[in-house]
């Protein structure tokens, strides 16, 4: 059996997993990865697992649009929110899985979601494996939607919020530009847990080792996460629209991936 650092399971019993991007700026987060698997996914009832889906922020819309989504996640928590949400939905189930040993047979699924477990996976073989699995879940010609954290959100988050005028931020934001590997050895809270923050390359170079065919490497949200004053501004309409667009316009460009907080691929299972 796998197994997670326990400072990652307390974090997500700490953090309000299920609002994070259903509020606020979050919510831009959430529009752009809608908009990204949508465009995506063919047309018809697919079978899809969502894998690191937490409390099911979007299997609930995946089985809205008429899918069937399994949720896989390893915080028993967010297994437990995620089942009372199967409750409502016949469209909806959800169990504890670790990304890299689903309990699933071969071509179980037409496509995954992978939004979240390769954050938390600091070694690169395991990040391999659990592309490797989600590859094995899948059926030939299926896709797989791979998120990851950019090398340099730290960096930006930091600038932000205030942090990076302190000694322990500049310390933590050093090492994360430097090495990747994030960690917060001292529970600062509000900080983000054990995780692995990626260069743009890193991640469709590591989908291709997992024997993936990377079709497209996206930049979710652009530069409006960084800039919180742009919350006040989510509640209109029109100012909504030009947000979701600021993040569109520069989506492919690759010399500003890294500007957005999170990246996704979009691979292919051979
Ligand atoms: C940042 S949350 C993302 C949740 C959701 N997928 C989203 O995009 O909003 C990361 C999720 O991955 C889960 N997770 C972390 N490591 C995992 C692993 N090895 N296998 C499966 N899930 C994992 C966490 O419990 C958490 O629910």
């Amino acid at each position: 059996m796998v197994e997670v650092s326990p400072e990652i399971l307390q974090h997500y019993r700490d953090a309000d997993e299920n609002g994070r991007i259903r509020s606020g700026l979050g919510q831009l987060e959430f529009v752009r990865t809608q908009a990204i698997v949508r465009r995506h996914l063919p047309p018809g009832e697919l079978r899809i697992a969502d894998i690191g889906g937490a409390t099911g922020v979007h299997a609930e819309w995946l089985a809205e649009d008429g899918h069937d989504v399994r949720i896989f996640d390893v915080v028993p928590e967010h297994v437990q929110a995620a089942e009372q949400l199967a409750k409502m939905s016949s469209h909806i189930s959800a169990q504890l899985g670790d990304a890299r040993q689903l309990p699933v047979a071969d071509d179980t699924f037409d496509a995954a979601l992978l939004l979240g477990p390769l954050y938390h996976l600091p070694v690169r073989d395991d990040r391999v494996l659990a592309l490797r699995e989600a590859s094995r879940a899948v059926r030939s010609g299926g896709l797989v939607f791979v998120a990851v954290i950019s090398r340099f959100a730290s960096l930006f988050d930091s600038l932000e919020q205030g942090f990076l005028f302190g000694r322990e931020g500049q310390k933590m934001v050093e090492q994360d530009l430097t090495t990747g590997q994030h960690r917060n050895a001292d529970n600062t809270p509000g900080w983000f847990t054990t995780s692995y923050f990626h260069r743009p390359d890193e991640l469709g170079q590591e989908c291709r080792d997992a024997g993936l065919d990377v079709l497209a490497v996206v930049g979710v949200e652009g530069m409006a996460s960084w800039q919180s004053h742009l919350a006040d501004r989510w509640a209109d309409a029109d100012d909504r629209e030009l947000i979701v667009k600021s993040a569109e316009l520069i989506e492919f460009e690759e010399s500003l991936l890294g500007l957005s907080p999170h990246l996704i691929a979009v691979a292919q299972v051979r």
